[in-house]
């Protein structure tokens, strides 16, 4: 089996993602010239390189904005060969070239962003305040918080965090401006205190980290990840051929609340699972990040 640990970033919910996608090997074998699965979140490569070896007459083609993800998971694919093509692309603006056998979309970011400081994703660990999955556009997190209005920074952090103290957070963190001040950086670690001092003596030991949810809002802000999820969900039942299979895998409930109503309501999809797929005890004892993974699949009609 291909060894995830260049990237250490371990493929979640690995078995249901193989069981779900089985149906590939029937739509496979109505195909003698084989067939591509969309891989829109390669990450490491580590379901793309499970899913090519269980399919021996599948190709991927693989899209990441982030480059230190291409570099890895061009050496976890490399076994493969030319079954395998790594696309520089946001999965938002991408449109394939060839019918589509199944879609892949493993949301939000791998282990290995959050674990490099100097990518800005982690309150544990000091790094400037960035966030960005492509680190050569768009708007860095410190920027953000610079260009909102305290009022617009608290909305933020509590429609995409679920946050409920956001208004003293944003208070707080606007007081302390600004963040994004080339000449002044101030990075991860000051802004997770400055979140952790807004909550209770109490509440700050808890097993979350009062941080997560100020980070989470920030992160999807500046990725654009709700706005990139709801264009994959209208686009990819064009791109995938009758019976073709959409898997995707979400991490919090802003994620899979969108993605079980599109699945639902679109009359191109029928939904192959009624409820997510989620880990096993097994697999959330070895991998903490798998907890919060929910799969959910559909089939074009
Ligand atoms: C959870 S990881 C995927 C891990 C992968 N399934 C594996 O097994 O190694 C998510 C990856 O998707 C990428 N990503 C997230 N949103 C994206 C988007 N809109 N377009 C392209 N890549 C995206 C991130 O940069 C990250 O590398």
């Amino acid at each position: 089996m291909p060894s995830p640990s260049t990237f250490d970033h371990v493929p979640v919910l690995a078995e249901a993602v193989l069981s779900g996608l089985a149906p590939l090997a029937g739509l496979l074998a109505e195909r003698p010239q084989g067939g591509v699965l969309l891989d829109c979140t390669l990450g490491g490569g580590g379901h793309s390189a499970l899913l090519l070896q269980a399919h021996p007459g599948l190709r991927v083609v693989g899209l990441d904005q982030d480059p230190s993800a291409r570099v890895a998971a061009a050496e976890q694919l490399a076994p493969f060969g030319d079954r395998a093509l790594i696309v520089a692309a946001n999965f938002a603006d991408y449109a394939p070239a060839e019918p589509i056998l199944a879609v892949l979309a493993d949301l939000g970011v791998s282990s290995p962003q959050l674990d490099v400081a100097e990518r800005g994703f982690s309150f544990r660990l000091d790094g400037p305040l960035d966030m960005r999955m492509n680190p050569t556009d768009g708007e860095t997190a410190g920027a953000l918080i610079d260009r909102l209005q305290e009022g617009e920074l608290a909305d933020l952090i509590y429609g995409y965090g679920e946050e409920r103290l956001s208004r003293r957070i944003a208070r707080r963190i606007k007081e302390q401006g600004p963040w994004g001040d080339p000449a002044r950086p101030r990075g991860t670690a000051e802004l997770a205190y400055l979140v952790a001092g807004c909550y209770p003596p109490a509440a700050r030991r808890g097993r979350i980290h009062p941080a997560t949810r100020s980070f989470q809002a920030l992160r999807i802000a500046v990725n654009d990840e709700l706005g990139a999820l709801d264009r994959l969900l209208a686009a990819a039942p064009d791109w995938l051929v009758p019976g073709g299979l959409l898997a995707i895998i979400s991490f919090h409930s802003l994620e899979d609340r969108r993605v079980k109503t599109a699945f639902l309501a679109d009359e191109r999809l029928e939904r192959i699972t009624r409820r997510p797929l989620v880990a096993d005890e097994t697999e959330a004892a070895i991998n903490p990040r798998s907890r919060s993974a929910r799969l959910r699949i559909a089939r074009r009609r």
